[in-house]
């Protein structure tokens, strides 16, 4: 049982306080919690801030560094990052995604409880409603955009090619078998083609499974294993070039996707499960990364 008590809203979200007397979003239409176990600024923190090097990633930038933030959802994963970064002077530019807003609105209607949001609010509500902002916080420079819309659909159009190229990206959909569309191939595809090729660029995600890292090297990610979270034994780190990752999945990983029954990537928006097929093996026997 992590979840001991709750607060009911009508917008299809709840306060949930976990075990640990956190608080986080839960979505009753998916019936997930944004941040189950350790909670949104500790989970944000592990997962997104401390494997994305972003502090360490920020001192040594020079210019614009771009951060992408998919599944905007309570913005808990954004304005950890943004703390995270506020003492170093340096500019952000931060693109967040979400096909709803609902659960940014939720936040800021319950950020005492939740207590993340404190001190971000004017910027949060004008996100909310002119889907952009720009601020100083502290020694950092942040220019925020909201791109409202379906992101698998958004990425596959031509437009999207005017994105900000980013160095990185959290990626924080729900889960694959609750939410499919966010874990295709294509989708993944697309987003490796937007990636500068010259531009390093790390996503991390919460996921460890054989079928999310097959997906991610289908696409052209270098893929490693990424770090414990508290709610994870291990997660999962993808780059574009092999330096952004500390322990790259090897040939005995290979090994092990190719006797699994759930390694196949979704090639369509519907969850199942199916082992690797004859395609796809030549694909991965192939890839840079296990040559
Ligand atoms: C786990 S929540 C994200 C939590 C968030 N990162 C935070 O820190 O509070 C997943 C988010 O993905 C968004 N999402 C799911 N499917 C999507 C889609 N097809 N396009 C865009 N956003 C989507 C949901 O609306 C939800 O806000």
């Amino acid at each position: 049982m992590l979840e001991s008590a709750s607060v009911e809203s009508t917008a299809g979200y709840r306060i949930v306080k976990l075990a640990n007397g956190a608080c986080s979003i839960h979505s009753l239409a998916h019936r997930e919690t944004f941040h189950p176990v350790i909670g949104p600024v500790a989970e944000a923190e592990a997962l997104y801030v401390r494997q994305l090097r972003l502090a360490e990633r920020l001192q040594r930038h020079t210019g614009e560094f771009v951060l992408w933030d998919v599944g905007l959802g309570a913005a808990a994963n954004a304005l950890t990052a943004l703390r995270a970064a506020r003492d170093i002077p340096c500019s952000i530019h931060l693109l967040s995604f979400d096909h709803t807003l609902e659960p940014l609105d939720f936040a800021l209607q319950h950020r005492e409880a939740l207590g993340y949001l404190a001190g971000y609010e004017p910027h949060l509500e004008r996100l909310l409603h002119e889907q952009h902002c720009a601020f100083q916080d502290g020694a950092l420079t942040v220019n925020w955009d909201m791109h409202l819309a379906d992101f698998p659909a958004l990425l596959a159009q031509p437009s999207a090619l005017k994105l900000a190229q980013p160095h990185a990206i959290m990626f924080d959909a729900f889960s694959p078998a609750k939410n499919p569309a966010m874990w295709t191939q294509p989708l993944f595809a697309n987003l490796f083609r937007l990636l500068a090729p010259d531009r390093p660029c790390s996503l991390p995600t919460y996921s460890r499974s054989t079928m999310l890292r097959v997906t991610l090297l289908l696409a052209g990610f270098f893929v490693g294993v990424g770090h414990a979270t508290g709610e994870k034994e291990e997660t999962t780190i993808a780059a574009n070039t092999p330096d952004l990752l500390a322990e790259p999945l090897d040939r005995r990983w290979l090994e092990r996707a190719r006797r699994s029954s759930s390694a196949e990537p979704m090639w369509e928006p519907v969850y199942r499960q199916a082992p690797l097929s004859p395609a796809t093996l030549d694909k991965l026997l192939v890839h840079n990364q296990f040559r």
